[in-house]
């Protein structure tokens, strides 16, 4: 390898931490050696690269003497365990789990809405969730051209957010089912084959789940304004990769249609995908393994002055994980922020 950096990717033999390994190969990044880490029951385990292999090794609190950068897709308890020692081992982190997105010390970054929020950061940055990415993708570009007051959401999203296991299971379940078998229940709560589950992450005082309140407070973090206001209803459905959104965005003025679409088209990373009278619209059949994410469906809401509708999809294991994770360390070596000036900040 041709690169400067270490680079280790924690959770490597996870559905994330995979295509972590892809996107790292795809964009060339400039690392000097790649470390695969992964739990004890994986260590040994073979992973291609670049034409070659690397072998898993399990995931320490030591695991970071000499790496510059780690990228984490190992669960939420993994990150806050080992991300500290990370950092005080001077590798920046930068984490997909929830836990440290909504830290003040972590900036929580989409690089093409908010890269400037990386400038001070104190060693973890945090990958924003899947669906909230792809929203805030299309967000962004339209209140710059009127202020949202507010969103009203609702998700589909596929089994792969859930992470391998779910893949699996989805697959077990309707082969079984074409056999006339009984499905086996283990990832979910109930059978998800042929099936939605208006159940993401766990259930929360207010009656939202966890999923939907991520929706709500990191859209608010990102996009760096309280007064945008979001309800989610967040639902598990059965596609393997993609996620899909309905959208409904209130402004403070009026935006037109064509206004929109023309703020869509010129966004980084968005691609619209809108032409209905040749059924042309975003699905995740076609949006999986794409870097971009697709914007169908514009309409003015009928219902309320000054809204719009929108059909926002985008392959939640790339854009919504893995690819905004790698895009973020690309953004941290482009300006060099891969220093960390106090190495102890998050073991005190
Ligand atoms: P392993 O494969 O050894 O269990 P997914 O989200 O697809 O389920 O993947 C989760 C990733 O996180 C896997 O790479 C998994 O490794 C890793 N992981 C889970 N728990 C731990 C842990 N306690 N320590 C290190 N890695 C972990």
């Amino acid at each position: 390898m041709s690169g400067t950096y270490t680079v280790a990717v924690a959770g490597a033999t996870g559905a994330v931490g995979r295509e972590m390994l892809n996107i790292l190969e795809e964009r060339n990044f400039p690392a000097s050696k790649i470390i695969a880490l992964a739990s004890s029951r994986s260590a040994g385990m073979k992973l291609p690269f670049k034409g070659a292999e690397l072998t898993v090794a399990e995931l320490r609190e030591d695991s970071f003497q000499c790496v510059d950068l780690a990228l984490f897709s190992a669960g939420g308890g993994t990150s806050e365990k080992f991300a500290p020692h990370a950092v005080k081992c001077g590798c920046v982190v930068v984490d997909n789990s929830s836990a440290w997105r909504m830290d003040d010390r972590c900036p929580l970054v989409v690089p093409e809405v908010n890269a400037h929020a990386l400038a001070g950061h104190r060693g973890i940055i945090a990958n924003p969730n899947c669906s909230t990415i792809q929203m805030v993708l299309a967000l962004h570009p339209l209140r710059k051209a009127a202020p949202i007051r507010r969103v009203v959401v609702s998700t589909y999203q596929a089994v792969s957010g859930t992470g391998q296991k779910a893949v699996e299971e989805l697959d077990r379940q309707i082969r079984r089912m074409f056999n006339m078998e009984e499905p086996e229940v283990s990832v979910y709560p109930h059978r998800i084959a042929f099936n939605c589950l208006p159940h993401i992450d766990v259930f929360l005082e207010n009656g939202y789940t966890k999923e939907e309140m991520k929706m709500t407070k990191e859209t608010v973090k990102i996009m760096e304004d309280p007064k945008i206001r979001v309800t989610a209803t967040t639902v598990r459905v059965p596609v393997f990769y993609g996620h899909s959104e309905a959208v409904n965005v209130e402004f403070e003025r009026p935006l037109s249609v064509a206004a929109a679409r023309a703020a869509l088209d010129k966004a980084e990373g968005v691609v619209v995908l809108d032409d209905p009278a040749r059924k042309i619209y975003p699905m995740p059949i076609d949006a999986a393994g794409k870097d971009e994410v697709f914007v169908g469906r514009i309409r003015q809401d009928e219902s309320c002055d000054n809204a719009l509708n929108l059909w926002v999809v985008g392959d939640n294991i790339r854009k919504g994980a893995a690819l905004n994770a790698v895009q973020i360390a690309e953004c941290l070596v482009r300006d060099g922020l891969t220093r960390i000036a106090d190495k102890g900040t998050f073991l005190r």
